[in-house]
């Protein structure tokens, strides 16, 4: 098997958060981190006298569930896919693949370019470039079945189909890159095709600006992870349509194809949006494709191996809005790991309104960035748009999600307009993950829905803040809830208790998963 230096970032962190498998040892807090023994999994359930024994032995011990809550993973927090979590990167790619410095030298560089949005500022438009340089390593097949074999469970790569086995090594591949420091960047702009509206391939009503064309150079070089972020105002050049629009006389979305320069890997279409106007920000995973992030060894497959699947016809209710909701501006904002956008919006191009595209920089992958990387995304668009309004979608799994949401509502008064979240426990008995809904108390409950299926979004007219389909029952505690065993069914206090321990536990048994690897 492989021992590769590079592989151990990958389980370390889960392996090392918690020393002991059984529920009932759940440790108070690991000052210094351990080697895990290994350990198997039989149940992810946990069981009812396992949740008995720990609510009798931390009776009036508020700070110990504290400081069980306090050493969560940040995969319980930050949601999907977190197993995605601490992946290698370039020199320690390099050398757990023993790539000489002349061989890498001799590959072509690449560019991640990820399609972004402007605002409109006293300087003109102000366009956020976000993306990573790197070099793709030649890594032969058999090399990447032994890489992918290292994220699956229960199962190695030789025992899928053909075309699971493909995507495997494709996002392997993706992973195991050498990213690339202190490059200068450069980029030609020009003005791009209009999309249709047919809402498979286009934010509604994006039209293609008169002019822009122009060549621009980032400022500084890239991160030593390669990574680039920053905006930087475009100039208003001529072409033979005229000019870019100003972004307060115009509501249309303008859409300009911005190119990485010495590759033809950069290719992007970012966005010009409005100051005023509406913008939905969408989760992907379990709300826009299948994932079941609550399902370790499913969420595995389905992120790493099969091919990715809308969940429901929930591309019927976004083509819907893409049509019907002018100048909407459709903006994809997952947690998951740069190293796999390419996946992620080579999937929602063919399937969801085109848009722009976020996804967590390299440089927030330890356990405390990656408990704040979904906020701090958050707050960058809403800072970047101080007068647009925002639809915020995503589904329960995730519990940075239950808490940043509704948080919004309250740090930009006015500018939510709806939240909607998908109740993943209600639609899939496989999740056994509670989620808090503690966040919404206090919040205007015409404002948000959480639902079932996408059918509830039908007929809803969110473009003048309908945000609830008075038809799905909604049973908010503003608690813990779609805890097993019904727990969230009894007396408040104890639910509560109930749900941090089962959590607690849940967290445990992800790390028997990860240990077992
Ligand atoms: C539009 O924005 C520009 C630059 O910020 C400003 O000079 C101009 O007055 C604004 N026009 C309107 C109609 O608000
Ligand atoms: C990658 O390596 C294989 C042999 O391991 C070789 O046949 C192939 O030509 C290489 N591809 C590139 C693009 O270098
Ligand atoms: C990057 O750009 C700077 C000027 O901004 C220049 O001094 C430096 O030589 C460039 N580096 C490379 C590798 O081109
Ligand atoms: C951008 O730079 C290229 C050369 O690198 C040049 O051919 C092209 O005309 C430039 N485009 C603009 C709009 O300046
Ligand atoms: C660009 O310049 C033209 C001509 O002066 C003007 O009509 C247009 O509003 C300007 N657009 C922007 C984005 O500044
Ligand atoms: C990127 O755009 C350039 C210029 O249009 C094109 O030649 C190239 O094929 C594109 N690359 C990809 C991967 O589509
Ligand atoms: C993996 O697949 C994506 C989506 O089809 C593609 O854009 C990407 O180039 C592939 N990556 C590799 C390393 O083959
Ligand atoms: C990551 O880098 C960005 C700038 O590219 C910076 O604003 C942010 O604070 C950094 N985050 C962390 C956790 O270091
Ligand atoms: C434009 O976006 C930048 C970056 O988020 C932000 O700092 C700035 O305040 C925004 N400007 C306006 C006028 O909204
Ligand atoms: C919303 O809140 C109002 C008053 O606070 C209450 O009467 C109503 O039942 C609530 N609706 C739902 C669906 O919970
Ligand atoms: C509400 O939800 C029901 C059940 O999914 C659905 O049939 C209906 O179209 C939705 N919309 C409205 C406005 O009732
Ligand atoms: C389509 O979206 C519009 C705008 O939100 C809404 O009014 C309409 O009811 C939706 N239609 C369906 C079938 O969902």
């Amino acid at each position: 098997m492989l021992t590769l230096s590079g592989i151990a970032l990958l389980v370390l962190p889960v392996a090392l958060a918690f020393p002991a498998p059984t529920p009932v040892a759940v440790p108070v807090a690991v000052p210094h981190p351990m080697i895990t023994p290994r350990a198997s999994l039989t149940d992810r359930t946990p069981t009812r006298v396992q949740n008995r024994d720990l609510l009798d032995s931390i009776k009036g011990a508020g700070s110990y569930v504290e400081s069980v809550l306090g050493s969560f993973p940040s995969y319980v927090a930050s949601g999907v896919p977190n197993f995605f979590q601490d992946f290698p990167t370039g020199t320690a790619v390099q050398s757990s693949l023993s790539i000489s410095d002349g061989d890498l030298d001799a590959l072509p560089t690449q560019v991640l370019n990820i399609p972004s949005y402007a605002n409109w500022t006293e300087q003109g438009w102000n366009l956020r470039f976000r993306g990573n340089v790197f070099k793709q390593p030649n890594i032969s097949e058999s090399k990447l079945n032994d890489l992918a074999n290292i994220f699956l469970i229960g199962t190695k790569i030789e025992d899928l189909p053909a075309a699971q086995q493909t995507q495997a090594r494709n996002l392997t591949a993706e992973i195991f890159v050498v990213q690339q420091g202190d490059r200068n960047v450069s980029f030609n702009i020009e003005p791009a095709s209009s999309q249709g509206v047919d809402g498979t391939s286009g934010g509604s009503n994006a039209v293609t600006p008169g002019g822009g064309s122009q060549n621009i150079t980032l400022v500084g070089q890239t991160t030593d992870q390669g990574d680039y972020d920053q905006f930087l105002p475009i100039a208003n050049v001529s072409g033979p349509g005229g000019f870019l629009e100003p972004g307060n006389t115009t509501t249309n979305i303008q859409r300009l194809n911005v190119y990485a320069t010495g590759t033809n890997t950069g290719n992007a279409t970012s966005y010009l949006v409005p100051t005023v106007g509406l913008t939905i920000i969408s989760d992907i995973d379990d709300i826009l494709r299948i994932t079941k992030i609550y399902d370790p060894a499913e969420g595995l497959l389905n992120s790493f191996a099969r091919a990715f699947v809308p969940w429901m016809n929930m591309p019927e209710i976004y083509a819907n809005w893409s049509q019907s909701i002018p100048d909407f501006h459709f903006h994809y904002l997952t947690t998951t790991p740069e190293q796999v956008t390419r996946n992620y919006m080579d999937f929602i191009y063919k399937t969801y309104p085109g848009g722009s595209f976020d996804t967590r920089p390299l440089n927030f992958s330890d356990v405390s960035a990656t408990l704040s990387i979904r906020k701090y995304l958050l707050d960058r668009i809403f800072q970047t748009y101080p007068n647009r309004k925002f639809i915020l979608m995503a589904d329960t799994s995730n519990s940075d999600v239950m808490k940043d949401y509704p948080q919004l509502a309250t740090d930009y008064p006015g500018q939510v307009q709806c939240i909607f979240l998908r109740n993943t426990s209600a639609t899939d008995s496989s999740d056994k993950f509670p989620y808090d809904t503690s966040g919404f108390k206090g919040l205007d409950n015409s404002t948000y829905m959480f639902f079932n299926v996408p059918d509830d979004l039908r007929g809803l007219d969110v473009m003048n803040g309908q945000c609830v389909n008075w038809t799905v029952k909604q049973t908010v505690t503003f608690s813990y809830q779609g805890l097993p065993f019904g727990l969230s069914k009894n007396a408040a206090g104890r639910v509560d208790i109930g749900g941090k321990v089962v959590m607690a536990a849940m967290v445990m048994i992800f790390a028997a998963v990860f240990g077992s690897l």
